[in-house]
């Protein structure tokens, strides 16, 4: 039975994975680091689901942790209203400053156990850890990320989830882990790619300094940090976890936010490249990091009707060469990041893969800061 069972589950899974899910990423908190309720997800996956002009329908969530926000073990609530809308999840468990992951794997048990397969035929995948590798690289030591994992870490908590998971109905449910783009083709961290069944990329052509990050250039940018991974990681599926460009916030090098380029960067990134194409979590339906000035949010109120028109054009700007790629001056300041790429910039920036594999998600780290504080302050909650 048990056999059977499992190559079903597996069978399932597989088939699941080969759909191109379209959703958005959701914190656990709200912009006054406040926890995120029932009510609070399920309005998020509503909207979601109904953004006039959609190029799909944004059924699917992206969660950063299995915990509900300032809790010890309770499942977060986004479960129930997933449940509630039929949102396809995304699981995530926090893999960073921590030993284990056994609080992640207890609350995950939780839900299991009280939601049964009302919980567990809506999940999509896991994925064990976000953008740890990217913290504990030399460029994110240098941003000042925050903590992070080194692969070994993250190989090991995969082992330790599929144990948890194994006479479970998420025995079958696809395992990735979520990084940047260039913690992937950072052969270090090849251990990673071999222990999971996709690979979660994110990737922010807006805070690749240094390589003429113009909007006119992001499809590029994009396209050749996404090759770049594809060829890494040796035909694993790919899951674009998280992208987006900011609607406002201060400039990043030669990136402007502003609601005209996310509305380009929707254009010519998302429908030319991945709607319907790669399995996409986009950044994001609504912000919820106050430490970001950059603002990713599509709606500004979780309103059906976005910031921008989603429509998807029928023609792209995008072509195959690069627009102003010199090496611009870049800003210490502006970025305190990477001095990597105004090094090898001299190279001609863009037009080098040395140039695009120094590349980083820099800021991006933020959507992942917010998480980790609320695990440390779940840690210091769990030392009382
Ligand atoms: C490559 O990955 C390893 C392990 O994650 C990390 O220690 C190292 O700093 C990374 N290299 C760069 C250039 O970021
Ligand atoms: C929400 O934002 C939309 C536009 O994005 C606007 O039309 C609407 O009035 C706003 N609603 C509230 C309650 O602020």
């Amino acid at each position: 039975m048990r056999p059977t069972t499992a190559l079903f589950a597996s069978v399932l899974a597989s088939g699941a994975s080969a759909e191109n899910y379209l959703g958005f990423n959701s914190g656990a908190t709200l912009p006054d680091y406040s926890a995120k309720f029932k009510k609070d997800f399920e309005a998020e996956f509503r909207t979601a689901q109904n953004l006039e002009n959609a190029p799909g329908t944004f059924n699917a969530v992206r969660l950063y942790t299995n915990i509900q926000a300032y809790s010890e073990t309770d499942p977060t609530e986004a479960f129930e209203a997933a449940i509630e809308t039929n949102t396809k999840i995304l699981l995530g468990v926090w893999a960073s400053g921590t030993s284990n992951i056994d609080n992640e794997l207890t609350a995950l048990k939780k839900a299991i156990d009280k939601f049964g397969t009302k919980f567990t035929s809506l999940v999509i995948g896991m994925s064990i850890g976000s953008e740890d590798l990217y913290r504990d690289s030399e460029t994110g030591i240098k941003n000042k990320a925050g903590v992070g994992a080194g692969p070994n870490v993250i190989v090991k908590f995969i082992n330790d989830y599929k144990k948890a998971v194994a006479n479970t109905p998420l025995a079958g449910v696809p395992i990735g882990h979520v990084d940047t783009w260039d913690a992937w083709t950072n052969g270090t961290n090849k251990v990673v790619i071999d222990a999971v069944d996709w690979v979660g990329v994110d990737e922010y052509p807006y805070y690749e300094n240094g390589k003429g990050n113009n909007i006119e250039n992001s499809g590029q940018l994009f396209d050749r940090a996404f090759a770049a991974v594809e060829g890494a990681v040796g035909g694993k599926p790919i899951w674009i976890t998280e992208t987006g460009w900011p609607s406002s916030g201060p400039t990043w090098d030669l990136a402007v936010s502003s609601v005209e380029n996310a509305k380009y960067y929707w254009d010519e990134v998302g429908c030319r490249k991945l709607f319907n194409k790669v399995p996409t979590f986009w950044y994001n339906l609504r912000d919820s990091n106050p430490d970001n000035e950059m603002k990713f949010a599509i709606t500004s109120n979780l309103s059906t009707k976005p910031l921008f028109d989603l429509t998807c054009p029928t023609t792209f700007q995008t072509t195959a060469t690069m627009t102003s790629a010199l090496p611009s001056s870049t800003d210490a300041s502006s970025t305190g990041s990477n001095g990597g790429s105004s090094s090898t910039g001299s190279s001609g920036a863009a037009s080098s893969d040395e140039a695009i594999v120094e590349g980083s998600a820099t800021g991006k780290a933020v959507s992942a800061v917010a998480v980790l504080g609320l695990t440390l302050v779940a840690g210091l909650f769990a030392l009382f």
